[in-house]
């Protein structure tokens, strides 16, 4: 491997842990693209919710995905996602798409049609991947990979900032019943369970902000090249 190869930078973890600020950060950090590969999956839940699927019917939400039409406009802060020529940044962001999001991830069908299109995120000169499957399934080969977890009464209420700031209504108490949930099924499903990679480093960033995780998350990307450990 040489220096200047390409390299994927893996950083998953569950919803709330701060992964998809930080993997935007470290993108820009290093002049790299990024993959938000949780808002393929929520773009995916939204087309079979417009088309009127039935989300616990597997075959019907991974035909429904045949001609999924997806797109994101890159800006300067942020990038707007794309469905069927549509703007869905707002409705993308609602806890009822992250929900439908994490019932139909459970299905094989959908993480292999998914599979082929965040691969082909990377490219030159890399790559920094935000999910849950990142490290151990999408880029087993990542350079590097970073498992990001905090309390589930902390990601409640970050994620509860978060939509107040999108002007998004929300409610702490339901929104940390509605993490949970979600949690649960995404370590306890069979395909490409929620679980740090054998070789991720894990950052607890519960009394962490983002300037320093990604402050340790640079200086471990240094480091290790600095003294070239691959
Ligand atoms: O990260 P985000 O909250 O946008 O993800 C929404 C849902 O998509 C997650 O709860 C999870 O079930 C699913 N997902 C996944 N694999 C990924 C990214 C997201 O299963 N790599």
């Amino acid at each position: 491997m040489d220096d200047n190869d390409p390299y994927v930078v893996a950083i998953d973890g569950p919803g709330g842990s701060g992964k998809g600020s930080l993997a935007l950060r470290i993108a820009k950090n290093l002049g790299f693209h990024l993959l938000d590969s949780g808002a393929i999956y929520r773009l995916a839940a939204l087309k079979a919710l417009h088309q009127g699927i039935d989300l616990e019917q597997e075959a019907g939400v991974v035909s429904a995905l045949q001609n999924l039409d997806i797109r994101f406009e890159i800006g300067e802060e942020l990038s707007i996602p794309y469905l069927d020529g549509q703007d869905v940044s707002t409705e993308i962001r609602q806890e009822s798409t992250a929900d439908a999001a994490s019932i139909i991830a459970r299905y094989a069908g959908v993480r292999k049609h998914l599979l082929g299109w965040q691969q082909a995120c990377f490219q030159a000169p890399g790559l920094v991947a935000d999910g849950r499957d990142m490290g151990t399934v999408v880029f087993p080969q990542a350079r590097f990979k970073f498992f990001l977890s905090a309390s589930v009464e902390i990601r409640a209420v970050r994620r509860y900032k978060q939509l107040i700031g999108m002007g998004i209504s929300a409610n702490i108490d339901k929104l940390q019943a509605e993490i949970s949930e979600r949690d649960e099924r995404d370590r306890n499903r069979t395909e490409s369970p929620l679980i740090p990679a054998t070789d991720a480093l894990i950052v607890d960033s519960s009394l962490l902000n983002l300037e320093q995780v990604a402050e340790l998350v640079m200086s471990h990307i240094e480091e290790t090249i600095e003294n070239r450990s691959w």
